[in-house]
């Protein structure tokens, strides 16, 4: 018995330490066998939103109808290949910095809930959907310390309202380099080509991964090495506005620190190599006041995205102590948000930071969430597997993945003071006049100032989630309201996450799909599928027993009597009638519960 449990422990301390060494980690395994369609279907139409983005030659397999080649110009000028990628907004306009956090963050939640996007059928359009942006960032890295930031004049473009067949000129390039760097945009550019090595990695062991899949790995690590080492050895660190004036007016960066320390983490679940850890880990013990962010995750701010992600890579190290500071940082941000310590609603319950969430607050509650559900997932449910105080681990596990992440999915679906849903193309309360250029339809900006509610050439770009509302619940659905309906790729990002996290564990649809078409599924009460019975089946299951035990008391009283008749008759032993009864006894039930039917129905 001892050395079984020897042999036991011994056994899976070997598998824990084979895990670590495991180059790759594994993805989370889904509880739901059948998606909510509608899930599916969201998920489905924001990567959709994302094909509705594409700069450059489109594929033969475009799906979206109303699109074109465009700015097949890019980087002309400058000699050096910039088509491709992604518009960044509801303009024409190109910026890898906010780029490099959408790729993240779509590479974040494409590697953990692959098996989500299996379920769903969209493992290959989530493929094409990152490899679109990184085979851009490919061009726009073409030397180790160069990397192009903005394609397009900020002021050329807000003044053009039209389709992406006549996208003004020129479109002039801007760089960081060697000598005129961004330690800020070098870095988040290291941790997109890391984030999405890691995630083609976890595609190339899935079902649905083949050999380019790793192959393309190997090079967007590349990438990303050479940036990781640009951005830590080209001194002294800076913003890249700088260097780059341009992007002053549109993604100024606040802080080149959180960017640094994170593209190491990022290096780190790529590549398993714990040199990257260390460098981040010092650079963070290094800086005053590290711990103590409170603000949203988004383009410019990342803190959230580190504490979570270095509590996540650290549950397994040998360094106890090091991994418990690491998740209280993550749970101190986390419970901070969830008791609404560090942040407002609005009445309506939206998560709202003031200054951070003005113009885009759908989106911080959506990477709110997202945080929420990736520490609960990737953190608290294994340790609570292994915790001695379950019932602490369950109470903070339904903290995290309850009310308030449930509240914001429902508001951004409707759920809101207005019914106001915030996803494009949805329902007939979805925003109606998002800020799309080349979805809105209209030829130039004077034509849409001049009849701005006029959707007669207009498109609907599915699935894109609109900046949000305001503090007060309150929302323009205003063509030309760029702060509140406009569409984006970062909106979206962790918006998709949510979603691929719901197609996995959770079967019920949105609340607005069972309070219409399913009203089976409505209770709150947790799952246990239970098919409802009908009257019948309820007298049947009682009367049916009944009936069986009747007849077969009444065929071994027969039996019996005839035994016992035939025994006065003919001299046999009480010892063969006892056998002969034990035998009817043990094989009577399955005989008469074969026969049992025919009792009923005669
Ligand atoms: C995705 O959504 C579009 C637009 O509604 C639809 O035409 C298409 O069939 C959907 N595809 C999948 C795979 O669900
Ligand atoms: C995914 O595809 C399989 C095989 O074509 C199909 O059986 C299944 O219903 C699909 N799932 C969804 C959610 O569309
Ligand atoms: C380096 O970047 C700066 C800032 O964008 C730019 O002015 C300069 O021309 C670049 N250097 C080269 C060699 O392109
Ligand atoms: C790292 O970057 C520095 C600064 O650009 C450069 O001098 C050095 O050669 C790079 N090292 C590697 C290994 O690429
Ligand atoms: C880990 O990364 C460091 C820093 O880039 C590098 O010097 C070292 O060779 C790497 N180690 C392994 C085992 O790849
Ligand atoms: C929350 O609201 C209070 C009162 O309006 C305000 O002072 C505070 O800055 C707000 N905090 C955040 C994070 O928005
Ligand atoms: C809500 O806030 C917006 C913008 O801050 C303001 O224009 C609007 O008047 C407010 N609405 C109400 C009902 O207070």
């Amino acid at each position: 018995m001892f050395s079984t449990t020897i042999f036991i422990v011994a056994a899976i301390s070997y598998f824990r330490i084979t895990d670590a060494l495991t180059f790759h980690e594994r993805a989370l395994s889904p509880t739901v066998q059948i998606p909510s369609p509608e899930y599916v279907k969201l998920l489905n139409h924001s990567i959709l939103f994302y094909e509705a983005q594409r700069s450059g030659k489109l594929p033969s397999d475009n799906r979206v109808p109303w699109r074109h080649d465009s700015a097949l110009q890019d980087g002309l000028i400058i000699n050096n290949d910039l088509t491709g990628g992604y518009y960044d907004a509801g303009n024409y306009l190109k910026f890898t910095f906010p780029l490099s956090y959408t790729i993240f963050m779509l590479s974040w939640g494409g590697a953990d809930y692959i098996e989500g996007y299996q379920l769903a059928n969209q493992t290959n359009y989530l493929r094409n959907q990152i490899k679109w942006a990184t085979d851009w960032l490919i061009k726009a890295h073409p030397h180790p310390s160069t990397l192009f930031v903005q394609v397009g004049d900020l002021g050329v473009d807000n003044n053009y309202f039209g389709p992406d067949s006549n996208i003004p000129i020129p479109r002039p390039c801007f760089q960081i380099n060697e000598t005129n760097f961004g330690t800020d945009a070098a870095s988040m550019a290291a941790t997109a080509f890391a984030s999405a090595s890691h995630f083609f990695n976890q595609l190339a062991q899935s079902k649905a991964g083949n050999q380019e899949d790793s192959k393309y790995a190997e090079t967007l690590l590349m990438h990303a090495t050479q940036l990781y080492n640009s951005s830590h050895n080209i001194f002294p660190y800076s913003r890249y506005q700088t260097s780059v004036h341009a992007v002053e007016d549109a993604y100024a960066s606040t802080d080149y620190m959180d960017d640094l320390i994170l593209s190491g983490v990022a290096m780190y679940r790529a590549t398993r190599n714990i040199t990257y850890l260390d460098q981040s880990l010092e650079l963070y013990k290094a800086t005053a006041g590290i711990s103590s962010h409170s603000e949203p995750l988004g383009w410019d701010n990342k803190w959230g995205a580190l504490y979570v992600l270095f509590a996540e890579l650290m549950l397994d190290s040998p360094d106890h102590s090091e991994a418990l500071e690491r998740r209280i940082d993550a749970e101190n941000y986390l419970d901070n948000i969830v008791s609404g310590i560090t942040v407002n609603k609005t009445n309506g319950g939206l998560l709202f930071w003031d200054f951070f969430s003005n113009s885009n607050s759908n989106q911080n509650a959506m990477s709110a969430s997202h945080l929420l559900l990736s520490y609960s997932a990737k953190v608290l449910r294994p340790l609570s597997e292994k915790s001695s105080d379950k019932d602490t681990m369950l109470t903070k596990i339904k903290r995290y993945e309850g009310k308030l992440f449930i509240h914001q999915l429902d508001y951004i679906f409707g759920k809101n003071p207005i019914n106001q849903n915030y996803v494009v193309g949805e329902l007939p309360n979805s925003p109606k006049y998002p800020h799309s250029a080349s979805a809105s339809g209209f030829k130039t900006l004077n034509e849409a100032i001049k009849n701005p509610s006029d959707l007669s050439q207009a498109h609907i770009i599915y699935g894109a989630m609109v900046g949000g509302p305001s503090k007060n619940d309150s929302f323009s659905d205003i063509l030309l309201d760029w702060t509140q309906a406009e569409v984006a790729l970062d909106y979206n990002a962790p918006y998709q996450n949510v979603l691929a996290y719901q197609v996995m564990f959770n079967p019920k649809s949105p609340f607005y799909v069972s309070d219409i078409v399913d009203s089976n599924n409505q209770d709150e009460k947790p799952k246990t599928v239970s098919s409802p019975v009908p009257l019948w089946g309820i007298v049947l299951a009682v009367v049916l027993p009944v009936l069986i035990f009747i007849s077969l008391f009444t065929f071994l009283l027969i039996r019996r009597r005839n035994q016992k008749d035939t025994e006065k008759e003919q001299s046999s032993s009480r010892n063969n009638i006892d056998q002969e009864e034990r035998t009817i006894r043990q094989l009577g039930v399955d005989e008469f519960r074969s026969s049992g039917s025919t009792l009923v129905v005669i």
